[in-house]
């Protein structure tokens, strides 16, 4: 398995981080910043303040679970459009359309396929009965999605919430950021990737963590050849 040759540098990655992010956290202690590390440091939690080993894991949850997710649910954004030029041509004439076109992209290809739970206790539901202890892992592309034939359609009205982000006390805390990103970015670059399209197939990671894209050949029109070519 990939991961059990990878362990020696994943283990030296985050031993580097730790030692890292306790340097950061030291530094703003001794210099408080207007930023969320700082924040951390003087947030009061039921009176107590967060101890080392705490702020250290939320800065790595932080930024782990804040990079690779965004930008791995953008470019499958990316693929989406250049798999729906007409979306992506209104999306660029319509601009604020960009949040729910974000709402469909997370609903339609959620790059956290699968979020897991452990039942705590026995749990019965729809007659099937869930020991104590049982791995649950619920499929977010399948919950999203009415059924197979649904397409993707940055106009569709919904009122149903996505899968994506997870439920209940460990619902995504970065859920709000990630839509405000992926909301900009997508506004940004409709207008300015004309005539985006695939440029060869898209390399799919796997779904058993973040499913991003190994990579992603596209191409687009150069914006002075799609304006000289705009009609007058
Ligand atoms: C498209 C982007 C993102 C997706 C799809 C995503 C998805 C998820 C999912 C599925 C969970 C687990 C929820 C559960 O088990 O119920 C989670 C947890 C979490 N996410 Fe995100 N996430 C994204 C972006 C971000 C960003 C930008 C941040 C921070 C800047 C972030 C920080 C976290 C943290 C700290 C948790 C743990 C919450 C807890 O256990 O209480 N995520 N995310």
């Amino acid at each position: 398995m990939q991961v059990l040759q990878e362990r020696p540098h994943i283990e030296r990655a985050l031993v580097e981080f730790y030692a890292w992010a306790a340097r950061l956290v030291e530094h703003r202690r001794e210099e408080p910043a207007d930023d969320l590390i700082s924040a951390l440091i003087a947030a009061r939690f039921e009176g107590d303040k967060l101890d080392n080993p705490e702020l250290l894991n939320l800065v790595l949850n932080v930024l782990v679970g804040g990079v690779d997710t965004t930008q791995s649910q953008l470019a499958q954004a990316l693929r989406l459009f250049a798999e729906h030029p007409d979306q992506w041509e209104l999306l660029a004439r319509e601009p604020d359309r960009a949040p729910q076109a974000v709402e469909e992209v997370v609903r339609y290809e959620p790059i956290t396929p699968f979020t897991a739970r452990i039942a705590m206790e026995e749990v019965s539901y729809r007659g099937v009965t869930f020991p104590e202890g049982t791995v649950v892992l619920v499929c977010a592309h399948t919950g999203n999605r009415d059924g197979e034939s649904e397409g993707f359609d940055i106009t569709r009205q919904r009122t149903g919430k996505p899968l994506t982000f997870g439920a209940g006390p460990h619902y995504c805390l970065g859920a709000n950021l990630a839509r405000a990103e992926l909301q900009e970015a997508l506004r940004f670059l409709a207008p300015h990737l004309p005539g985006l399209q695939l440029d060869g197939e898209p390399v799919y990671g796997t779904i058993d963590g973040i499913y991003g894209l190994d990579a992603l050949p596209i191409s687009w029109t150069p914006r002075a050849t799609a304006d000289s070519a705009a009609p007058t």
